[in-house]
Formats: structure tokens, C-alpha cells, sequence
């Protein structure tokens, strides 16, 4: 099979890590049959300066018509509004209706308290619908937003939740260890306040769940405020989480703290048949340039990539890779207290694969 994979760097060490994503995508060994044809494309804070949009038209078409996934870097984005700007993943969620956005934030086995979840994070709606208005009162301005939950995209976040919890039994299941027993799926939401809108939320979600499909998956629920609290102080009784938009943002963040470097974090925008792989950092302006950044999680994205791609047995080798890597600690970059360079850690990892 011929994988067509885009590749969009973005900005700053956005330029410096996707490179990584191919060389591990080229480096699978040639026993998984698997082929790559790599199509490099624009997105980002450079392109607008060059082009004047943040996400050209032939990017978006490209990827629609030619590709079966793609790699996503990092873009700068301004922090105040800036006129024709806005963010291009931002967009390609939308265009490509990329409605799961997945996070798995996992240790090494051997740390001393291991942790290994999945956030899947709603991608399309919520308070993200971005319906803002401002109406001026006698007593100054008042400021309001949309909360849109909708039945259909509950149900299917909720669904691909489900398949996700599935799919990580199969892989213990066939050998991989694990801190797990069992498949768990967490729902969070706030429907004690929010009885409307997260309650659909809430009740979808359980409703999807019920699935016989999903008959060995354990559903439980928790209300987000004492998820976060329950998150810091019990990582390792969490599987796979499910949430609305906003709360699965500052949950997917909030985790990846506990895992020690945003350089290790790995996501999914996930739609039907199409996945895009990015690192859940930014483009880190503070060491761009210096050949110090993390490469792994572009590593694990490449990975993840592949097995919403239906190639879960080549994720499972770069899986395996990256973790000796961090098992053996020899070859760490700067992020992690060590002192090799992204090119030492990328060659170390390549030599394991
Ligand atoms: P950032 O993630 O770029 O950096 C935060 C800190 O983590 C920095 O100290 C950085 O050096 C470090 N870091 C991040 N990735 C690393 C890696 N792979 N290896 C080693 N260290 C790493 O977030 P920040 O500084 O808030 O934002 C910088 C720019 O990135 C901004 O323009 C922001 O808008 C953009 N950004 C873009 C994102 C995206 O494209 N999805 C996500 C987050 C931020
Ligand atoms: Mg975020």
C-alpha cells in the first residue's frame, strides 16, 4: 500500500521536527508492505507574510484530493488580531471536518508512576463555534458566546472514543504492557450547572456507548472541575477520557504537564478516512534555529497518524522505538535534561527501528 502523506512544516521548529516525521515514515521496515509519497505544503505565520493567507487554497485541495493523511507542524500565530490572518489548523479542522482531536500523553513504563491516556477532545462545536457578540449597556459592555452541543457530533465523538478504548484493549491484548486491566472510557462534562447543553453531551455519550459493539468497555463519568483535581493527583486510573471542546482543550494541556515536556505530546485531528498527525507544541520561537528540538512527539504523531490510517502494526514499531529511546535516557534533548541535539535523537530512534 502507497501512503500519499502531506507534510506541512509551518514555522519554526515546525521546520526543524516534521523532516523527523518522514525520515521515521521512510525508515519502517520494508516487511509491512507499506510505501510513502511525501507532497510538501504550505500553511502558516511565513506563508501569510509571503502569500497573504495563512492556508492557500492549493493546501487545502491538495490534501482533499490527493492525500491519505498528513503531518502538521506548528504555526506562530500573532496573539492580537491581525487582518486576513487566522490559524490554519484551525481551518483545515474545519474544511477537512477533522472532528476528533486525539492526545494520548503517556510515560515509559519504568517511570516511577506510570501514566498512559487518551484525551479525545470534541473538535467542532462547543464554545468554539466562535458566535461572540458584544452588547453595550448602561453599565458598560456585556460580552456573550454560543455553547452549541449538537446530538450528532456528541454521538460520534463519543463513538470514536469507544473504538479508541477498543483498539488499545487489542493492543495489550496482544501482548503490550500495560498499567491497564480493562477498556475504560471517562465522560466529562458539567451537567449539574450546564443541564442543557452538556447534558446532551453527557447523555449521547452514554447512549453511544451502549453500543454492543462496546460491551466490554466500562463507561463511567465525571463532572470536569473534580476531573482535573482526580487527573493530577490519580493519572494512572485514567484510559481513555472523552469530552466537549473547550474541556477536552484544557484537560489535553493540563495532561501533558503531568508527562514532563510538551516535547514528548503527540495529537490526531481526526475525520472519516483522514487523519493529520501534529505535535501538540507550538513553534517554540525561545530555540528555534539551535537543532535542540524534541523530535518525539512529531514521532509519536507520525504513529498515531498511521493507525487511524488502519496501520496499526507500523505505529506499534515507532511506538516501541521511541519509547527504548526514553527507556535507555542516554540520548535526551534539552527539554528533558539531556543534551543531545533533535539529529542525535532522531538517529538513535531510526537506529531502533
Ligand atoms: P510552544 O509550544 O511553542 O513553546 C512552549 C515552551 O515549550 C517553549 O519554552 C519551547 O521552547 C518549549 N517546547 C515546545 N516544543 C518543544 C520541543 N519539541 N522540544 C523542546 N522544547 C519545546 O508554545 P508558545 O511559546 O506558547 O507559542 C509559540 C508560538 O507557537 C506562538 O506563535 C503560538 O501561537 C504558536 N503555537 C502554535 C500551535 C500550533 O501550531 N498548533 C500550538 C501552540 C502554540
Ligand atoms: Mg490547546
Amino acid at each position: 500500500r502507497t501512503l500519499k502523506i502531506g507534510l506541512i512544516p509551518g514555522d519554526g521548529i515546525g521546520k526543524e521536527v516534521i523532516p523527523a516525521g518522514r525520515r521515521i515514515l521512510e525508515a519502517l521496515p520494508a516487511s509491512l508492505g507499506l510505501k510513502f509519497d511525501f507532497i510538501d505544503l504550505k500553511a502558516g505565520w511565513e506563508t501569510f507574510q509571503q502569500q497573504g493567507v495563512a492556508l492557500p487554497d492549493e493546501t487545502v485541495s491538495v490534501l482533499k484530493s490527493d492525500c491519505h493523511g498528513a503531518l502538521f507542524g506548528a504555526v506562530s500565530s500573532p496573539t492580537t488580531a491581525v487582518k486576513g490572518y487566522s490559524s490554519p489548523i484551525v481551518a483545515l479542522r474545519k474544511k477537512l471536518d477533522l472532528y476528533a482531536n486525539v492526545r494520548p500523553v503517556k510515560t515509559v513504563l519504568t517511570a516511577p508512576k506510570p501514566i498512559d491516556m487518551v484525551i479525545v477532545r470534541e473538535n467542532t462545536e462547543d464554545l468554539y463555534v466562535k458566535e461572540e457578540r458584544t452588547i453595550q449597556t448602561p453599565d458598560g459592555p456585556v460580552a456573550e458566546a454560543i455553547k452549541r452541543i449538537s446530538y450528532r457530533a456528541s454521538h460520534r465523538i463519543a463513538t470514536i472514543a469507544g473504538e479508541i478504548a477498543l483498539r488499545r484493549q487489542k493492543i495489550r491484548a496482544a501482548g503490550a504492557p500495560s498499567i491497564h486491566s480493562g477498556p475504560l472510557v471517562t465522560i466529562t462534562h458539567k451537567s449539574n450547572v450546564l443541564s442543557q447543553t452538556d447534558g446532551l453531551f453527557r447523555s449521547t455519550a452514554r447512549d453511544a456507548l451502549k453500543d454492543p459493539r462496546f460491551a466490554s468497555v466500562a463507561v463511567e463519568e465525571q463532572i470536569v472541575d473534580s476531573m482535573v483535581y482526580k487527573l493530577f493527583r490519580q493519572p494512572e486510573a485514567y484510559d481513555v477520557i472523552v469530552a466537549p471542546n473547550l474541556y477536552g482543550d484544557i484537560l489535553s494541556d493540563g495532561a501533558a504537564a503531568l508527562v514532563g515536556s510538551l516535547g514528548l505530546v503527540p495529537s490526531a485531528n481526526v475525520g472519516e478516512g483522514f487523519a493529520i498527525g501534529e505535535p501538540c507544541h507550538g513553534s517554540a520561537p525561545d530555540i528555534q534555529g539551535q537543532g535542540i528540538a524534541n523530535p518525539i512527539a512529531t514521532l509519536r504523531s507520525a504513529a498515531l497518524m498511521l493507525e487511524f490510517l488502519n496501520e496499526e502494526a507500523a505505529a506499534a514499531k515507532i511506538y516501541a522505538a521511541v519509547d527504548a529511546n526514553l527507556e535507555e535516557g542516554k540520548l535526551l534533548s534539552p527539554d528533558l535534561g539531556g543534551t543531545a541535539k533533535t539529529e542525535e535523537v532522531v538517529q538513535d530512534i531510526l537506529r531502533r527501528l
